[in-house]
């Protein structure tokens, strides 16, 4: 028999699914015009209903607790359920925003010391923690060039340069701030032309957004050239943190000449990465723009730590008190409990569990950019270009092995661009999985293309107009009842 699939469709009314004892409490008369006029509509389910509809709906989604998820340039990685736990500590969640500093000396050490040791990590002076995320980091990053700018009256510099294999919130970030973005090409190797830099850069550049190593996973080994391009135009240069993992206590971007960074606390440190959820996305910049950095910043007097909110440089607040602070608490968990020893394990596993993939898959797909990678890699296509087969059905067919695909068609240097990131806490069984489930599905696009454009098969639903499901999305109760009406 059909249940629905909501839970709204198995909505039976009068069910109930909680029993409350007897108030004790005196009826209290509210005001008639006080009430509303007819009851919410809520599902009237028993909580066996609820409990197997929910659990259902979980088995539908894929994650990390279920499965690989290799999707480069998002760093899809396990994360202690310990500092889940630790973040949301009573002493934590029950703090309040206004509550005198006195009180609140516990988290203020925290920030200050995670601001402490981003700072080690990374080379830079100064850390706020406030932005919500990688982009809005980025954002702040521009608003902090564009003050620099100013306050040397250098108004005439209003171009940002931004690699071709560059992350697309970087040109975003740089149209938001006001400026505009200028592209610059990237070699056969994935890395920045320094001719081309060349010919882009003059007295017009305000500065450059780097990732490095960049998205397709190469470290730019002319970093200390483009440094000097730079600076010695008279620009800054801004280093997208996303991909910080395979650098981990192996090199600094503050040594590499970089002026400002973010770093994505939810991908490098211990909180879930996507989907919306929280983020922070801390700005990191050397002493001269100290002054400039979004407040609140922690600092230390005596045995006090202290919040201060007001610097008359600073771009300002750009987000709420403390920023994402659960997120901030899950990083220094993190943090603590790897170490500066375990650190560089981090980034060498990541390093080792991409070259061991693009390594054993090679001869089958093909690999435009030859040689050792860092954290992730990318693939264009198949090996066999004569298979009619794309990208997008061999990330579909990996669905119906329980695999995410990885990232595809980004960065949009190659046509049938497949990014992976396998990351370094997967174990050599499920990755040599990974490899085989490769291997295998290569093996049919090569017997019978139509097996891997017809998937996939064993998912709740099965290939969908993406176009329309992202432009027009079904997100309501509502707008669902009435698709069904349309069919
Ligand atoms: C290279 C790169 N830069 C920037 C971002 C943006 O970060 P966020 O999603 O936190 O805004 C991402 C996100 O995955 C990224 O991969």
């Amino acid at each position: 028999m059909y249940y629905g699939h909501t839970i709204f469709e198995k909505s039976q009314e009068g069910r109930r699914g909680y029993s409350l004892p007897k108030s004790e409490i005196k009826e209290y008369k509210l005001d008639e015009k006080l009430k509303r006029q007819s009851c919410p509509k809520l599902p009237e389910v028993s909580e066996f209903d609820v409990v197997r509809h929910y659990t259902n709906v979980s088995f539908k989604n894929h994650g990390i607790e279920t499965g690989f998820y290799p999707l480069g340039s998002c760093t899809m990685k396990y994360n202690p359920k310990i500092n889940q736990d630790i973040a949301a500590m009573e002493g934590f969640s029950t703090i309040h925003p206004y509550q005198p500093v006195e009180t609140t000396q516990g988290l203020l050490k925290i920030y200050y010391e995670t601001q402490k040791i981003l700072s080690n990590i990374s080379g830079l002076d100064t850390y706020s923690l406030n932005p919500y995320a990688g982009a809005h980091g980025e954002l702040i990053g521009l608003m902090i060039i564009k003050k620099f700018h100013k306050d040397n009256n250098d108004l005439k510099r209003t171009k940002i340069i931004v690699p071709d294999s560059a992350h697309g919130t970087n040109p975003a970030s740089a149209t938001v701030a006001g400026f505009e973005s200028v592209e610059v090409k990237s070699n056969k190797d994935g890395t920045v032309n320094i001719e081309d830099l060349k010919k882009v850069v003059d007295d017009t550049t305000a500065g450059i957004m780097l990732t490095n190593p960049n998205t397709v996973g190469m470290f730019e080994k002319d970093i200390l050239e483009i440094q000097k391009i730079i600076h010695e135009a008279g620009g800054l240069l801004y280093y997208d943190g996303a991909n910080l993992n395979p650098i981990l206590g192996m090199a600094r971007p503050g040594d590499m000449g970089f002026d400002i960074m973010h770093i994505n606390l939810h991908k490098t440190f211990s909180t879930p990465h996507g989907g919306g959820g929280p983020g922070s996305g801390p700005v990191g910049v050397t002493k001269r723009l100290k002054k400039y950095l979004p407040s609140p910043v922690v600092r230390k007097a005596g045995d006090l730590y202290l919040i201060d909110y007001k610097d008359e440089d600073s771009i300002g607040q750009i987000s709420h008190f403390y920023g994402n602070m659960g997120v901030v608490i899950r990083a220094y968990a993190y943090l603590l409990t790897n170490g500066k020893e375990r650190l560089p394990e981090i980034a060498k596993m990541s390093v080792l569990n991409a070259n061991y993939v693009k390594e054993s898959l090679k001869d089958v797909y093909k690999l435009p950019i030859e040689g050792i990678c860092k954290h992730e890699f990318v693939f264009d296509g198949l090996k066999d270009e004569s298979i009619d087969v794309r990208t997008l059905d061999i990330a579909k067919r990996l669905l119906d092995f329980d695999m995410h695909p990885p990232t595809v068609y980004f960065p949009l240097m190659f046509k049938e661009t497949m990014m992976i990131e396998p990351v370094e806490n997967e174990s050599k069984q499920t990755i040599d999985h990974f490899i085989k489930i490769m291997r295998t599905i290569a093996k049919e696009a090569k017997k019978d293309p139509s097996i891997l454009k017809n998937a996939p098969y064993n998912t709740p639903v099965r290939r969908l107009d993406e176009a329309l499901a992202a432009r027009k999305p079904i997100v309501s109760f509502k707008d669902y009842t009435d698709s069904l009406k349309e069919d």
